[in-house]
C-alpha cells in the first residue's frame, strides 16, 4: 500500500505537534506529515520561517495548520502550560509529538564554554521536551494512538572532546527518554521513542562541519519515512527503542 496515496493518507485525523519545525529535520518532518493528513501544529522561534512552512503545507493541500512562536530558551513552567492549553483550546486533541528544536552553541573545549551556553543548550534540548511531554501529557492520553519522538544526537549517546554542554544536553535528554519510556510502558495508546540521525544536510550541520562537502550528505527528506512510520499505526509496537538513522 502506498503511504503517498491520498486515499491511504496514514496520519488522517491526528494532529501532531513538531518543535523547531521552521528549518531542517522540523520542516522537512512537518511536511511529511501534513502530507499524510496530519494537522500540524509549527512550534518555533522565528515566525518568519513557520509562515513559509505554513504556505508550504497548503499549497501543497494538506490540511491548515496552526502556528505557535516559542523561545523554548526562555519559556517558563507557565509558558509550557499555556501552550498545551492553546493546543486543546484551537485543536481539541492531540496525537503526536516530534522534538525537533534544538539549541547548539559551537565546537570548542571546556575550558571556553560558559554557564550561559551550557543554559541555554539544557533548556531547549532537554527541559523543553521534558516540560511540553509533561503538560501535554493529558492531552496525548486522550488519544487512541499517540506517538512521541525525540531526536537525539550521536554526541549524546557517545560523548567526545568539544561536544561540551551539547553533548550532556543530549546525553541528558537520552537518561529522560529512558524514565519516560519506562513510566509510559503499560500505556497502550501511548509511546515514545528516540531517534538518532547520522549526518544530514541542515542548517545545523553547517555549523558543526562547515568546511565538509556536503553534497554526500543526505537530506532531512531521507528521515522522513522513518518519522512517518513512528507517528503513525504502522509504529504501534516500536515502543522505548532507540532507532539509529542511516541512510
Ligand atoms: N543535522 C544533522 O546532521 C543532525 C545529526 C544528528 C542529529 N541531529 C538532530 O536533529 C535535530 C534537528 O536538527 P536540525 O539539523 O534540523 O537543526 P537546525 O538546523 O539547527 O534547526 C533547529 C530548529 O530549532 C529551532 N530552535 C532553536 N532554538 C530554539 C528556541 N530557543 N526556541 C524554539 N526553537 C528553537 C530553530 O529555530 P530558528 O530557525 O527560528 O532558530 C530551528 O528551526 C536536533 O535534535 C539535532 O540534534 C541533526
Amino acid at each position: 500500500m502506498s503511504t503517498t496515496d491520498a486515499h491511504t493518507r496514514v496520519l488522517d485525523g491526528r494532529v501532531v505537534l513538531v518543535t523547531g519545525a521552521g528549518q531542517g529535520l522540523g520542516r522537512a518532518a512537518a511536511l511529511a506529515f501534513a502530507a499524510q493528513g496530519a494537522t500540524v501544529v509549527l512550534l518555533g522561534r522565528t515566525v518568519a520561517k513557520l509562515e513559509t512552512v505554513y504556505d508550504e503545507i497548503v499549497r501543497a493541500g494538506g490540511p491548515q495548520p496552526a502556528i505557535l512562536p516559542a523561545d523554548l530558551a526562555a519559556a517558563q513552567e507557565r509558558d509550557f502550560e499555556a501552550l498545551a492549553q492553546a493546543i486543546a483550546g484551537q485543536l481539541g486533541r492531540l496525537d503526536g509529538i516530534l522534538h525537533c528544536a534544538n539549541a547548539f552553541a559551537r565546537l570548542s573545549p571546556l575550558s571556553q564554554q560558559t554557564m550561559e551556553q551550557w543554559l541555554i543548550q539544557f533548556r531547549v534540548n532537554t527541559l523543553a521536551p521534558f516540560a511540553i511531554n509533561r503538560f501535554c501529557e493529558p492531552l496525548l492520553k486522550r488519544s487512541p494512538d499517540a506517538a512521541v519522538i525525540l531526536v537525539g544526537e550521536t554526541h549524546g549517546h557517545a560523548p567526545a572532546a568539544y561536544w561540551g554542554g551539547y553533548a550532556v544536553s543530549k546525553a541528558a535528554l537520552e537518561a529522560y527518554f529512558r524514565v519516560q519510556a519506562d513510566e509510559w510502558a503499560d500505556r497502550p495508546n501511548l509511546r515514545i521513542n528516540l531517534v538518532i540521525p547520522g549526518p544530514i544536510h541542515t542548517p545545523f550541520r553547517h555549523r558543526t562541519h562547515p568546511a565538509e562537502d556536503k553534497s554526500a550528505l543526505p537530506p532531512p527528506e531521507a528521515l522522513c519515512p522513518l518519522l512517518v512510520e513512528l507517528m503513525g499505526p504502522q509504529g504501534q509496537k516500536t515502543r522505548g527503542q532507540v532507532i539509529a538513522f542511516r541512510s
